[in-house]
């Protein structure tokens, strides 16, 4: 991964709101990161930090309304795919970006095989006969390791265990070859074998095809194993951005450092959970003016209820939303 490598993908201060009866919901607050040519970025944050809506935003899958994206820029390659037309989204979606949700049932349709399935946007996209997309489904299964490929190409998602419907998944999400795959959770409802199994996949695919891959989560643990970069969520901010093994060593934002504190460790057979987090993230009615995690942080000053951090580095590649410094324990 070349340093000064112009990025894939350059999001800058998105802004995603929900308009609801009860007011409105800002889910995503300003959240910049980019995206560098093949490199695994992880996204962690507890359920509810804004992950997923920023993504959908990236992409034009969410419903406007009762959806808007307020502010921002999301340049992929040299396009603002803010300011595309759906047609010109619809063929960049499943193409240069493809997708992994969390869950396989609702996102494969039950009534086709997964040879239809996979073969679909290879029909679309590509212009594909069905005859050679039938053959490109074959080498797709294969790729993702699913024996007996061409016979299974007939069969229909509930015939598939939970880790192969989502190798299926992800057979679809490259069959256009895409500069980009997002994963949403892809192993949260797997246990812990097939979910191993599933990182070592992409793992393999990545070194093989090269694409660039954004690979969300809420465990920490799962991120420590695969991933070049780490971008922490909450409250629909980036809190803190750094390369895996610097966050690892060198956690900054107090929010960062709990959840490290939440990564289970294995002792004989079971994994224990050694901490939670104290105290529910807020619900965003309005965009922070304060430093949105002070009620849960033990740390805190005068200032993070005056003013809500902005990100700001604290070491080369690594910056953090937040005033304290764990190494003095003073403000910075
Ligand atoms: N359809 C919706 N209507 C109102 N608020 C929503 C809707 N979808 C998501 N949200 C809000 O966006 C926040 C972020 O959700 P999401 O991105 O799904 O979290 P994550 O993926 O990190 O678990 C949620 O806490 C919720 O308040
Ligand atoms: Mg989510």
């Amino acid at each position: 991964m070349p340093d000064g490598a112009a990025p894939v993908l350059d999001v800058k201060d998105l802004k995603t709101v929900f308009k609801t009866r009860a007011g409105e919901i800002h889910a995503v607050n300003s959240v910049s990161f980019d995206l560098r040519p093949g490199e695994l970025l992880g996204v962690v944050g507890e359920s509810g930090s804004g992950k997923s809506v920023t993504m959908m935003s990236l992409i034009g899958l969410l419903p406007t309304p009762p959806a808007e994206i307020r502010a921002g820029q999301v340049v992929f390659k040299d396009q603002n795919l803010l300011s595309i037309d759906e047609t010109g989204l619809r063929d960049i979606r499943g193409k240069r970006i493809g997708f992994v949700f969390q869950d396989p049932m609702t996102s494969l349709n039950p009534v086709f095989n997964v040879g239809f399935q996979i073969g679909e946007p290879l029909r679309k996209h590509m212009g594909l006969s069905k005859s050679a997309a039938r053959t490109r489904a074959v080498e797709l299964l294969e790729l993702v390791g699913i024996p007996d490929a061409r016979r299974r190409l007939n069969d229909y998602p509930h015939q598939f265990s939970g880790g192969m419907r989502q190798r299926v998944m992800i057979a679809i999400a490259l069959a256009c070859d895409p500069e980009v795959l997002i994963a949403d959770e892809p192993t949260t409802a797997l246990d812990v074998t097939i979910q191993a199994q599933i990182l070592d996949l992409v793992k393999e695919l990545r070194e093989k095809l090269g694409m660039a891959i954004i690979w969300i989560t809420h465990d920490l643990g799962v991120i420590a194993g695969i991933a070049d970069r780490v971008l922490v969520m909450y409250a629909g901010q980036v809190v803190e951005q750094a390369p895996v093994q610097e966050l690892f060593a060198n956690p900054q934002h107090p929010y960062t450092r709990s959840l490290l504190k939440t990564i289970p460790t294995v002792s004989g057979e079971r994994a224990q959970r050694l901490q939670v987090i104290e105290g529910q993230p807020p619900i965003l009615t309005a965009s922070p003016t304060a430093c949105p995690f002070l009620p849960r942080c033990a740390h805190h000053f005068d200032r993070c209820a005056a003013e809500n951090p902005a990100r700001r580095p604290v070491a080369p590649g690594h910056d953090a939303a937040c005033f304290w410094d764990p190494t003095t324990g003073a403000p910075r």
